[in-house]
């Protein structure tokens, strides 16, 4: 530090202190945690980004800044010059990492006074978060807080470190980019040249990471902003930032390793963890029959077994109706699960309904027998292979739905993942990666009677199913994987179409002329037709991982200026209403319509 404050330069950090520097004499600049004045003498637990340390003012050494040091309050910005002590026996504080030392005071200057902060600073705060967003400068200077956005640095430094070894290129693409269909919402910025017409905020760099293959850049990366107007959970912002990669001349399973590697690098350098590689590789058809989720929690076990068989022909009408209509009947076995009352079940129950689920079977397997509203529908042979199939032990309870597939699968995915919360059955410490590959390339949409890509559009199909894309599309598996950690999906990405002609057929699957097409995407099939190399590549969501290496539970907690649920900043006030002047300059004339129109 250069300038000096008041004459004095800091000359050492708060949280680095040991009995190593004993008697030394520091300046020291900080926040002032609290104070505490007893026995004649005040304590001043000064903060700053590196950690706490005590501060002693003792009227035997200057009776001035003792008189001084009794005006301090909490988060007043302080400048300490004294000597470190070892702390005298007894007063030894193991909870703090300085714990061992004090720095007696012999000047000091107020460089700013604070008002009283509307909440504490300090880590575990049971504060509202919408608090913590206005106060979002205060929120930020709780250790916590701090650490996270530390590990965010650590994050991205180390996979530049990794990429750049292995020869990627950092390449920014434009902020200002043009509206494509498909995808979420797109975020619109009004053009002053142009009357009438607007920018959108990409989405993702997708268009542009395929064009710079094309122009032949080989390997690239890019940790990049994007903007997706969409519904917003613990883990979707409408800005984010993505580790967007792209690669030429390359297979699926080579992408697959490199980023395996790159993960196990990133934990190694930033928590010191080793990471099993290669990680396990699961079908998305598997996924979705063991786990009911496309991104399975593979940190416990409870898989979905179905028993469609054993029942279709006993006299329980709700399950032998469900599968004559195409449905499916399958279970769970919650472990030691069996002494759970009425109410629980039916929590569990009201807690399915919100995934669609009409109604929850259960049994409870006890020493003595069975206990379930279902068990008079079925004969005891036909219960006891239902008790064989679920592994049911003495002890445990076990939990069925009956309904279309894509409801069983949801309901009694996230029922696993509530019992296994509940049981406890987490390890908070364990890191289960894993690969869901094979995703269908594309879905139906019922109601706009249409295929629509699973992924996006460019995503190649499988080659052995290049055929089922005239004949059975529903059937054609796609060159695309997403990587998943502990239930939350990652990274996601694909291997491109570069065929002219397969591109063609995909859109005209999803219902785009040859003209609209053109129209739509002219630039990338005109780029495509002068020499493309066989690409492919993925996005990482770096906040979620963050999220993830830093146990939060909301990806708000690793990002420093987040906005809430309904899209706003609550510190800047954004967004807000601009003035007249700029509108007319946009050539913009308001004329809002209300929300539900
Ligand atoms: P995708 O849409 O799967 O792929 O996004 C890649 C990763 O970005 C993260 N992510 C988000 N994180 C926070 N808030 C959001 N709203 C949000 N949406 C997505 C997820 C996800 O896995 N261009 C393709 C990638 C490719 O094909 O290479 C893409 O954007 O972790
Ligand atoms: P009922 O005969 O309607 O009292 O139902 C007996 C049990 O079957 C109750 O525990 C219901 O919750 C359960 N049940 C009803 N519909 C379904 C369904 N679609 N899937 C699973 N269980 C169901």
């Amino acid at each position: 530090m250069s300038e000096s404050i008041y004459g004095l330069k800091r000359t050492h950090s708060c949280g680095e202190l040991t009995v190593k520097n004993e008697n030394e004499k520091v300046i020291l600049m900080g926040w002032a945690q609290r104070r505490r004045d007893h026995g004649g003498l005040i304590f001043v637990d000064l903060r700053d980004r590196s950690g706490f340390v005590q501060v002693v003012f003792s009227p035997e050494i200057s009776g001035a800044f003792f008189q001084k040091a009794e005006s301090v309050r909490s988060e007043f910005v302080l400048a300490v010059a004294g000597t470190v002590r070892i702390r005298p026996e007894g007063t030894i504080n193991p909870n703090m990492a300085t714990g061992e030392v004090e720095v007696y005071a012999h000047e000091l200057r107020i460089l700013n006074a604070a008002k009283t902060p509307p909440f504490y600073i300090e880590d575990n705060v049971d504060v509202d978060e919408t608090l913590r967003l206005k106060y979002r400068y205060l929120d930020l200077r709780r250790p916590e807080m701090q650490q996270a956005l530390i590990t965010r640095h650590k994050t991205t430094l180390a996979v530049r470190n990794y990429l750049d070894q292995k020869g990627f290129l950092e390449i920014e693409t434009p902020m200002l980019a043009n509206s494509t269909p498909e995808g979420a919402r797109d975020y619109l910025v009004p053009s002053r040249v142009h009357p009438g017409e607007f920018y959108a905020l990409p989405q993702s760099p997708q268009q542009f990471k395929q064009i710079l293959m094309v122009s032949g850049m080989e390997k690239y990366f890019q940790i990049v902003r994007c903007f997706r107007d969409e519904d917003l959970r613990a883990d979707r912002q409408p800005e984010f930032t993505q580790l967007d990669i792209e690669m030429s001349f390359i297979e699926r399973d080579d992408i697959l390793g490199i980023m395996e590697e790159m993960v196990a690098y990133i934990f190694d350098c930033v928590l010191g963890k080793k990471i099993t590689t290669p990680f396990p590789r699961i079908s998305y058809e598997d996924a979705i029959n063991q786990y009911g989720s496309d991104k399975p929690d593979l940190r416990f076990d409870i898989p979905l077994v179905d028993i469609g068989e054993l029942v279709k022909d006993s006299g329980f009408k709700v399950f032998a109706d469900v599968l004559s209509s195409g449905g499916q009947v399958k279970g769970i076995n919650a472990p030691g699960c069996g002494h759970y009352s009425r109410k629980e079940l039916d929590d569990l129950t009201t807690y399915c309904a919100i995934f669609g689920a009409k109604g929850l079977a259960w049994i409870i397997v006890s020493e003595d027998g069975v206990k379930s509203p279902i068990a008079k529908f079925f004969t005891p042979e036909q219960f006891n292979r239902i008790l064989d199939r679920m592994h049911a032990q003495p002890g445990d309870l076990l939990l069925f739905v009956a309904d279309q597939p894509a409801v069983v699968a949801d309901s009694l995915g996230h029922l696993r993942q509530e019992i296994a919360k509940r049981e406890n059955l987490i390890d908070e410490n364990a890191l289960n990666f894993a690969w869901v590959i094979d995703f269908p390339l594309l879905e139906y949409d019922g109601e706009e009677n249409r295929w629509v890509a699973m992924h996006h559009m460019f995503t190649s199909p499988r080659d052995e199913d290049l055929g089922l894309l005239a004949t059975d599309p529903g059937k054609v598996k796609a060159k695309a994987y997403d990587m998943i950690l502990n239930g939350v999906e990652v990274g996601g990405g694909s291997i491109r179409i570069h065929r002219r002609d397969i591109q063609e057929q995909l859109f005209s699957l999803v219902g785009f002329s040859p003209e609209e097409a053109r129209e739509k995407f002219g630039f990338m099939l005109e780029a495509f037709e002068y020499g493309a190399p066989p690409h492919g590549g993925i996005a990482f969501g770096i906040d979620r991982l963050v999220m993830l290496m830093t146990k939060k539970d909301s990806i708000r907690d690793v990002i420093a200026f987040p906005k809430t649920q309904s899209a706003t900043d609550l510190m800047i006030q954004a967004p807000g209403p601009v003035a007249h002047k700029q509108l007319r300059e946009l050539h913009i004339k308001l004329d809002v319509l209300s929300k539900n129109k």
